[in-house]
């Protein structure tokens, strides 16, 4: 089978990206990562796309009119690089809807809640698991989604739960769930792909 060209989607550490890129060289993912395309110069993700030999490209947000006039480049980069599939792996800015439709279905999203609960704007970082603790919640968990015009509302494609432990911080709480995003985001791309 013909291995999906994938682009990835950035605004930091980047272990989401880490774990496709591991993914795609050990076969386990039937696509290849042929560009990450970051909003922060700064992104750590970038250095691990250049470790692993794909290209790079850093938009700056500062050198856009509009929103519109961001994902038109965006959308430039990855039909030159002829991408399939849109991953948002740790990817902070919503995408507006031209983008989102000319990718539909193709777009896939990451998120560190089940959603629907502790979704949507200005559920990001830490802030997501901040919420979840201060609610007292049992378990919370990843969700792999398509991407819709709504922010973090599209169909789910995997989603798995993680225990909350009574000694768990925020940061605490993170790191484990950011553990099993990478290992749902793997299997939600077999599926997809
Ligand atoms: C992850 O929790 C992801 O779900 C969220 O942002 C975080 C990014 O982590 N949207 P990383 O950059 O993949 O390490």
């Amino acid at each position: 089978m013909k291995k999906k060209r994938l682009v990835v989607l950035i605004s930091g550490s980047g272990t989401n990206l880490q774990a496709i890129i591991d993914g795609t060289k050990e076969g386990v993912i039937p696509g290849e990562v042929v560009l990450v395309i970051a909003n922060r110069k700064d992104a750590f993700g970038l250095k691990r796309a250049q470790r692993a030999g794909i290209d790079t490209l850093f938009l700056d947000p500062k050198e856009s009119q509009s929103k519109v006039e961001y994902d038109q480049k965006i959308m430039a980069a990855i039909s030159a690089c002829r991408g399939e599939f849109i991953i948002l792996a740790g990817y902070l800015r919503i995408l507006t809807p031209f983008l989102v439709k000319a990718y539909e279905g193709r777009i896939i999203n990451i998120h560190p809640s089940l959603i629907p609960q502790y979704c949507g704007q200005g559920f990001y970082g830490l802030r997501v698991h901040e919420a979840v603790l201060a609610h007292k919640e049992k378990e919370t968990g990843v969700t792999v989604h398509f991407v819709d015009e709504g922010t973090d509302t599209g169909a789910i494609i995997l989603q798995e739960k993680v225990a909350v432990l009574p000694e768990d911080t925020p940061q605490s709480l993170q790191e484990r769930v950011l553990q099993k995003e990478h290992e749902v985001l793997i299997r939600a791309l077999q599926k997809v792909l």
